[in-house]
């Protein structure tokens, strides 16, 4: 791509104040953007407010939640921020595939084959994202799920199973990935673009920050930023966490 090109392709705004300058205006429509973190950085958050903004300015949204209960997430963002996902809900802008309900017969259990589940899991991706037709998705914590597939080549090639899948459909997506179980580099290498959230400590306090690791044709801002989280919401700071 010729320089300067990547800023006229239509961007999706994420709706976080403050990111989209970070990834040249926007996320591709049609990608799979993965954001990675530890426990409690902030990846439900950010996922959750990229739907959220989307439904605001007339979008249909999908929420997939593989690893915590749908009402969990629900009560979560309802009690953090005033975001009625149950509300929405009802009004058809959102559609919640909880996986652990178990009329979708998709249950973690050990008895079942990991490659399989996969398998299974992605055709109700692909089964939902053509019923409903959602123009934003986010999957909350993908990582369990690849947990018990020991092969790195079959997890590789499983991740590019699901996210072809999912960019097929032409829906603009954000995966969250946490690192407790080490496959989150698998997971970012098959993304269109990879968002990393941390805690710096500096001194005796704890600052959130954010990063763009990578994005697929566009220009990224090679910075750390401070990364805020107050009852609007998430924000992109325009600070560094290291003065
Ligand atoms: N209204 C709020 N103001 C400030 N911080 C908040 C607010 N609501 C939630 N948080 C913080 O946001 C974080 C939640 O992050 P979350 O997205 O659930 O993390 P992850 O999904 O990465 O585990 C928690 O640390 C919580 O304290
Ligand atoms: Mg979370």
């Amino acid at each position: 791509m010729a320089q300067g090109q990547s800023s006229k392709f239509p961007r999706v705004k994420s709706g976080i104040p403050g990111y989209d300058e970070l990834i040249d205006g926007g996320f591709h429509i049609g990608t799979v953007n993965t954001v990675t973190g530890s426990s409690g950085t902030g990846k439900t958050v950010f996922a959750s407010q990229f739907i959220h903004h989307g439904i605001k300015i007339g979008e249909k949204g999908m929420i997939i939640t593989p690893s915590e209960s749908s009402e969990y997430l629900k009560r979560e963002m309802m009690s953090s921020f005033g975001w009625d996902f149950s509300g929405l809900e009802k009004k058809g802008s959102l559609s919640i595939v909880d996986v652990t309900d178990p009329v979708l017969r998709l249950q973690k259990s050990i008895d079942v084959d990991p490659v399989e589940f996969l398998i299974n899991f992605r055709r109700l991706v692909e089964r939902k994202l053509d019923e409903v037709k959602p123009t934003r998705l986010f999957i909350d914590d993908l990582t369990a799920f690849f947990m018990a597939v020991e092969a790195p080549f079959k997890i590789r090639s499983l991740t590019d199973d699901l996210f072809g899948t999912i960019r097929s459909s032409k829906v603009t997506s954000v995966v969250t990935i946490g690192t407790a179980f080490g496959m989150n580099q698998f997971l970012e290498y098959g993304a269109d673009s990879a968002t990393m959230l941390n805690r710096e400590r500096i001194g005796n306090t704890l600052i959130r920050s954010i990063y763009v690791m990578k994005m697929r044709g566009s220009r990224i801002a090679n910075s750390i930023r401070v990364l805020d989280i107050s009852d609007d919401g998430m924000a992109v700071s325009s600070l560094s966490p290291y003065p």
